[in-house]
């Protein structure tokens, strides 16, 4: 009998290895320089990361957290301000809008995609109401168009979170391209995955790419002159000299990415359990790429923890993002709409499970994956 199969989660290293020489050479690029903050590295990763994602601006930053953190304090938004985000989407995204002293107001989500409810969103616009974060929810993009329609209808602005998304498509356009700002994450199970902490925002708008500049350095311009309170969110020159290693790369990740949620669809649309409805398998919404940095399935009538379970004792990774949807999270127990029912947040928490769909994943183990769901005991 050969090995078992074994399939994590995420293999970073089956991604990282084979680029081991080149990302030496950077380390010992920048080592050389002595240049460890700013400088060249950081703007030849910006201008590149701008071309990839076509905007005019790229700003890298310290985190996707600090990239949202930065986007909101560049639009000043603050006290008294209220910003439209979905409940169902990781922390920071309303984090964020609480650390500027602003109120997050949480949407309920549409099942078939995991975005935002924009019937919701507009039900809960009030006078306060400054700006919206629309998430592109494991890859797949938001209704931006339904987003455009009512920030312009209501004058709000629009922060992409674009942390999951890189190189998703809307129509013709780009995620990361549609809001005034967007921020990006190059968290390293993101699908441009740094080796640390990393973001970046990008903007089609040089008055807002400015300002955000400016705010990255302690809101210092000139040098030890601040009209303003920024802090401190810069990308290291180190991580940008590696990540553009990846960034050369990144097309074919996502291909390959692209390829295996392909044929997982392919193989499960047709097993009992999808057939039948006891498991829902995602969807790519016509006119919208996915970037499947999650492949998330839909586990119903209470059978999530079995199937978590049966993965795992056939050697599967498996995680729910998230377990908790956040109008239900105790530190936002002094926002108006904490503990309200938003009853599609509440069942995708309680049901979604994300599998591997890394790009280093080979035939033998998306296969050992596929069998293995149809073949669950639920
Ligand atoms: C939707 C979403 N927003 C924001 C972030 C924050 O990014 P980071 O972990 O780089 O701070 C993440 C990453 O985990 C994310 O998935």
């Amino acid at each position: 009998m050969g090995e078992p199969i074994s399939v994590p989660l995420l293999d970073l290293s089956a991604q990282n290895q084979p680029l081991a020489a080149d990302l030496k050479d950077a380390f010992a690029r920048v080592l050389d320089s002595s240049q460890f903050i700013l400088g060249p590295e950081v703007a030849g990763f910006e201008s590149l990361a701008a071309e990839s994602v076509r905007t005019r601006h790229a700003i890298g930053v310290s985190s996707g957290t600090d990239a949202l953190l930065l986007s909101l304090m560049t639009l000043g938004i603050g006290p008294g301000d209220e910003v439209l985000c979905p409940s169902f989407t990781f922390f920071a995204t309303a984090g964020a809008i609480a650390r500027v002293g602003a109120t997050p107001v949480f949407v309920d989500s549409v099942d078939t995609d995991f975005n935002i409810d924009l019937n919701d969103a507009e039900r809960r616009l009030t006078g306060k109401t400054k700006a919206i974060i629309p998430v592109h929810l494991f890859g797949q993009p938001a209704d931006m168009d339904g987003v455009q329609r009512l920030a312009k209808a209501h004058g709000l602005a629009v922060v992409e979170d674009a942390a999951q998304s890189m190189g998703a498509t809307f129509g013709c356009r780009q995620v990361g391209t549609m809001g005034e700002l967007s921020a990006f994450s190059f968290f390293p199970s993101k699908n441009l995955g740094g080796f640390g902490d990393g973001g970046m925002i990008t903007t089609n708008d040089d008055d807002l790419a400015k300002r955000a500049r400016v705010l990255r350095v302690h809101g210092s311009e000139p040098k030890y002159y601040h009209k303003v309170i920024g802090g401190n969110f810069r990308m290291d020159p180190l991580h940008a000299a590696l990540l553009r290693i990846k960034l050369s790369h990144f097309s074919s990740y996502l291909a390959k990415r692209r390829a295996n949620a392909a044929q997982y669809l392919e193989r499960l649309a047709q097993c009992d359990h999808f057939a039948e409805g006891r498991m829902v398998l995602p969807t790519e919404i016509v006119g919208r790429s996915h970037t499947w940095n999650q492949f998330t399935l839909r586990v119903c009538n209470g059978k999530r923890d079995a199937l978590q379970s049966h993965l795992a004792s056939n050697n599967i990774g498996s995680a729910i993002y998230y377990p908790v949807a956040l109008h239900q999270q105790e530190c936002f127990a002094h926002v108006p709409n904490f503990g309200e029912s938003l009853p599609v947040c509440e069942q995708l928490a309680g049901e979604v499970l994300s599998i591997p769909i890394y790009p280093g994943l080979t035939e033998e183990q998306l296969g050992h994956v596929a069998d293995t769901l149809a073949n669950a005991p639920i």
